[in-house]
């Protein structure tokens, strides 16, 4: 093991750290090693040690115990998000990285706040896009173009994840998933409220960013697709398009589109566990475009650059509250969009 560099403790070890972490970190051998996996799973923990070179575990709290973990990387299921996060603040470690979505209810992400300001723990959210080179072009170009927006649309157009993890590495196993016996309901409010939390959460903080007003918010309309989801909402005065479909036969898309009388901002992202550069932002005003990207490096890589940063000093925490407000943010949308589908499935169910 090389104690020169700093020890990342990995708890969950799915596609995501198998295709994402763990080939992003490969790149940072200057600063982190991996010290200590973990998975319920034992099976899985152990193949994915191997590829790491690191030790493993079925207890995340012997992850957050240990002395040579300084990062904690969440990377299990959304709902145990909260209680890791919280409990490797509590052990004082450098930093804590957690998958989208951070939390899964308002309440878990007012204690993660708490729980971050009480320890001096700075968190860290995998939401990539808001690192992608691209999109920081994107702002940085903006000039007042927020103050103008009258539209967004927020449009991902993906084929199963399955396939693009595949493209990335070869995946060690994939948990197998039972689907419970639920309502028509039950189930269309469950997919729905997974949809927004697990999919269009990726870049609801970049929308929310395009929204000054984003504590505004009034959902016109919500639909499930199959399988997806299209939500019109009315954020401020600014009208919201979120969208989001899988398939297999129709060319990947992942776009948010910002636009004003006079100009408009397209930012392309590449699909999700792809390693191969950033998103491109292209204005477009009087026929003429001004286009940044694609770069060199994707939202991965520069999300673990800001944790290398982040733990040796070179960079400042990121305001945690900032985080807390985007899954707020995304957590009144989901809930809204789910109680609309929730009640149409419900009158459906009594007129059948
Ligand atoms: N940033 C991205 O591009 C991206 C893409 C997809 C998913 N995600 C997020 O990453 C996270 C992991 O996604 P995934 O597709 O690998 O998930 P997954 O559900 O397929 O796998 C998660 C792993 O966690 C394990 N696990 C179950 N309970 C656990 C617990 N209590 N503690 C630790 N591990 C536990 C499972 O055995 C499994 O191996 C999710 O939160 C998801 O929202 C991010």
């Amino acid at each position: 093991m090389d104690v020169a560099t700093l020890g990342v403790g990995i708890l969950g070890c799915g596609p995501v750290t198998q295709a994402i972490h763990l080939p992003t970190l490969a790149r940072f051998r200057d600063t982190f090693h991996v010290a200590r996996v973990m998975d319920v799973d034992a099976e899985v923990a152990r193949a994915v040690a191997d590829r790491a070179g690191s030790a493993w575990t079925t207890s995340a709290d012997e992850v957050i115990a240990d002395e040579d973990v300084q990062v904690v990387v969440v990377c299990s299921p959304n709902q145990f998000h909260a209680e890791q996060v919280i409990a490797a603040c509590r052990a004082g470690k450098r930093a804590v990285l957690c998958e989208k979505p951070l939390a899964v209810t308002r309440e878990e992400a007012r204690r993660i706040a708490e729980a971050s300001a009480e320890t001096g723990v700075p968190v860290v959210v995998g939401a990539m896009h808001t690192f992608d080179p691209g999109w920081i072009a994107a702002v940085e170009n903006w000039g007042d173009l927020v103050d103008r927006i009258h539209t967004i649309r927020y449009s991902i157009v993906l084929t199963p994840n399955t396939r693009s993890e595949d493209f990335a590495t070869e995946i060690h196993s994939r948990p197998t998933r039972t689907a419970p016996e639920l309502s028509a309901a039950e189930r269309a409010a469950g997919e729905m409220f997974g949809n927004i939390m697990g999919l269009a959460i990726h870049d609801l903080p970049l929308v929310r960013r395009l929204c000054p007003d984003f504590r505004d918010v009034e959902l016109l309309s919500a639909q499930t697709l199959s399988p997806g989801y299209l939500l019109d909402l009315r954020i401020g005065d600014r009208s919201v398009q979120v969208y989001g479909h899988h398939t297999t036969s129709w060319r990947p898309e992942w776009r948010v589109e910002a636009i004003a009388d006079d100009v408009s901002l397209v930012v392309d992202f590449p699909p999700p566990y792809v390693h191969a550069g950033s998103g491109t932002a292209t204005f477009r005003a009087r026929g003429e475009s001004r286009i940044f990207g694609p770069y060199d490096t994707n939202g991965y890589e520069e999300e673990w650059r800001y944790l290398s940063k982040l733990v040796t000093g070179a960079a400042d925490p990121l305001d945690t509250q900032v985080l807390v407000d985007d899954v707020v943010f995304a957590i009144g949308i989901a809930e809204s969009a789910t109680a609309v589908v929730r009640a149409a499935a419900e009158k459906a169910e009594v007129t059948a």
